[in-house]
């Protein structure tokens, strides 16, 4: 695993998949540069599992959408500091794709009242309003974030109509890692797949950028 030529695929094409573990990842992305930095409850590392709308910790995206296919979003869309760079890693395959979309490496392909709506982000701490497309970013999460106007409506219904233009990532061999760019791509699980019940991913989230 080369962490300089991953990274230089993934400022070419949005998403790239490795063979490899969570561990040869972070070794390989760290001496390329890329920091680990938190997502959800100050982690940079946590285990994915699907659980049910009844089971899943309150104000995720499980218990809302449980097994169900995920609405496309971005991750650590609540932070005001999101994480550059996402990985998703399998040790074992799975029978549940996830979905990305992949905008432009130069600017987010998105119409202006996308950039332009408002929206408000709820977290633990408060809420803020911010747009779905800052600078070259786009932050979009269905679950935390409301539109606070009629282009930020609009926006939700772009967003959702990406899905028809995504690609699937199958986890068809064990040892696979997904690198997502998460500034300029959004991502989903596919509804579950019957029988993946007890899959896990592990996520490590990164920081590419200085600032
Ligand atoms: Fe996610």
């Amino acid at each position: 695993m080369d962490g300089a030529r991953l990274l230089q695929e993934l400022n070419r094409r949005g998403w790239v998949v490795a063979s490899g573990t969570a561990g040869d990842l972070r070794r390989t992305l760290a001496v390329a540069g890329a920091q680990p930095t938190a997502t959800q409850r100050g982690r940079s590392h946590s285990f994915l599992r699907p659980y049910t709308e009844q089971e899943a910790p309150p104000n995720t995206m499980s218990a809302v959408y449980g097994l169900e296919e995920q609405p496309l979003h971005t991750d650590g869309a609540h932070l005001h500091r999101p994480p550059d760079v996402i990985a998703l890693c399998a040790s074992e395959p799975s029978a549940t794709p996830t979905i990305v979309w992949a905008g432009s490496s130069t600017y987010p392909t998105v119409p202006a009242y996308a950039r332009s709506g408002i929206f408000t982000v709820r977290t633990k701490q408060g809420s803020f309003l911010t747009s779905a497309v800052d600078g070259g970013r786009i932050r979009y999460d269905p679950v935390c974030m409301s539109p606070s106007d009629g282009m930020a409506r609009e926006a939700v219904g772009y967003f959702t109509s990406l899905r028809a233009s995504a690609e699937e990532h199958h986890w068809d061999s064990p040892n696979l890692v997904l690198l997502i760019d998460n500034r300029r791509c959004l991502h989903a699980r596919s509804a579950v797949a019957e029988g993946d019940e007890t899959r896990r991913l592990e996520r490590l989230t990164f920081r590419l950028e200085k600032s």
